[in-house]
């Protein structure tokens, strides 16, 4: 934030001085203009102007974030939040090519999650939870070598776990991965293991079924496991009870052998990713 404010400081001021006009990459203005026609008037209200990043005296439009990249502004964060949008996710948004953070959450979008989020090589932070997306999740967004956050909890997605990882050699940089509240099917498969950055797997409310994989002991950092609400059957591997960093597991809600026990207290998650800070 700092670092942008600086550089938006240096734009504005080369831009005062008439040396420079910073101008916004076209290729950004072209596709936040294309998602504008295909979001309706909810959000249109407080587009103005042409330039998502804001032309001479108008702002930015509200929920754009741009920062200055060598000779042009260019996209960075996307928040369109909260607006009731309820159409399918315009595919023009894999055109925002330096997008870091993407919110989307808490509207109803309908239809699949487009698979051209896989186009966004800089894309860290993705929040799509409580719409309706339908379908499969895209295991293309695997490919994404920065993404950090992935959070889908509360659509209507299908699919199966071993659809989206493959052979775990994909989600490599992500830390929390939200599914909850979705209808994935299938059981948990030991590529699990291979996404050795993950900290919080959330798979709370779908369908999953099956044994519990001794393989998620393997997960380094793994602090946050929910399994609960699904059709889990068996034990649990006696490894994650000695897991050194896992602090909660829930498991209530299967069909656990009698005795199985859960580890931990209630928490509030929200708050876990120190960079996620509103
Ligand atoms: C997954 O992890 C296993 C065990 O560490 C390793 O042998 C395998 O090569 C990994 N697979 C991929 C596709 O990275």
């Amino acid at each position: 934030m700092a670092r942008f404010s600086a550089l938006a400081i240096l734009c504005c001021s080369v831009m005062f001085l008439g040396v420079v006009r910073c101008k916004t990459v076209k290729r950004d203005v072209k596709a936040l203009n294309e998602i504008k026609a295909s979001l309706g008037w909810r959000v249109v209200y407080a587009w103005v102007g042409d330039d998502p990043c804001g032309d001479g005296d108008l702002p930015p439009w509200s929920g754009v974030t741009c920062s200055q990249q060598g000779d042009y502004r260019v996209v960075t964060e996307l928040n369109l939040r909260w607006n009731k949008l309820q159409d399918t996710l315009p595919a023009e948004i894999g055109e925002l090519k330096k997008l870091t953070h993407l919110y989307l959450s808490f509207n109803s979008f309908k239809g699949e999650i487009p698979v051209e989020l896989a186009n966004l090589p800089d894309l860290r932070y993705l929040y799509l939870h409580e719409n309706r997306f339908t379908g499969k999740i895209p295991p293309e967004l695997g490919n994404l070598k920065n993404l950090r956050h992935l959070d889908v909890s509360n659509n209507h997605l299908t699919g199966t776990l071993r659809d989206l990882i493959g052979n775990g050699e994909c989600f490599h940089s992500l830390r929390n991965l939200y599914l909850n509240n979705n209808q994935l099917g299938g059981g948990l498969p030991d590529q699990l293991a291979n996404l050795s950055n993950l900290e919080i797997l959330y798979l709370s409310h779908n369908k999953i079924s099956g044994a519990v994989t001794p393989k998620l002991v393997e997960i380094p950092r793994l602090t946050y496991l929910y399994l609960d609400h699904n059709s889990f059957v068996g034990r649990i591997p006696d490894g994650l009870y000695k897991h050194p960093f896992l602090k909660e597991m829930y498991i209530e809600g299967n069909n656990f052998k009698p005795g199985v026990k859960s580890k931990g207290t209630h928490k509030v998650l929200d708050v876990i990713d120190t960079e996620f800070l509103f």
